[in-house]
């Protein structure tokens, strides 16, 4: 083969590749968080969950005990960041998570991440206990 041919192939795979993955998120923009399998997030224990894998793990440097810019979401003291997380709006978790210019690939998630989802069914249901 030659590396043209081989160039070629390289280039149909990727393409290949692309289209297979477009076709995946297209049919994930209708999914609901109910129908994903990953486990729901609401209410303070939602937020609890949240707390110690993501949001006290990444974001207590700046949000936390010792950080120093509000919204406090990421301190020890639970039922306080609780309260503080409901006072982000979605739009601001949403860029908060994804594109921290602050933080940036040591905290950003992907959007079709577990962590991602659920920590959108839990601002869609923040006072909602009976999911989790
Ligand atoms: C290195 C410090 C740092 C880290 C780590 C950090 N942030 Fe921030 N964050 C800031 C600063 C500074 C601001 C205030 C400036 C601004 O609003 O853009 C801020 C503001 C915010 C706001 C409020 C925006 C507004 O306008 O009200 C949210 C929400 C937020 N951060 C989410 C997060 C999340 C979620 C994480 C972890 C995944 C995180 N941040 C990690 C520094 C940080």
């Amino acid at each position: 083969m030659t590396i043209r041919v081989k160039i070629h192939l390289i280039l149909a795979g990727l393409l290949l590749a692309l289209f297979f993955q477009n076709c995946a998120k297209s049919s994930n923009d209708h999914v609901t968080i109910d129908s994903l399998s990953v486990p729901r997030a609401c209410g303070k224990k939602g937020y609890e969950k949240l707390h110690f894998v993501y949001l006290e793990p990444k974001c207590a440097s700046c949000h936390g005990d010792n950080g120093f810019v509000a919204p406090f979401f990421a301190t020890s003291n639970l039922l306080n960041s609780y309260y503080e997380a409901k006072s982000v709006t979605k739009e601001k978790w949403h860029i908060g998570t994804t594109q921290n210019g602050f933080c940036g690939d040591a905290c950003n998630i992907e959007t079709t991440s577990a962590i991602y989802q659920q920590l959108m069914d839990w601002v869609a249901h923040p006072d909602r206990d009976d999911c989790n």
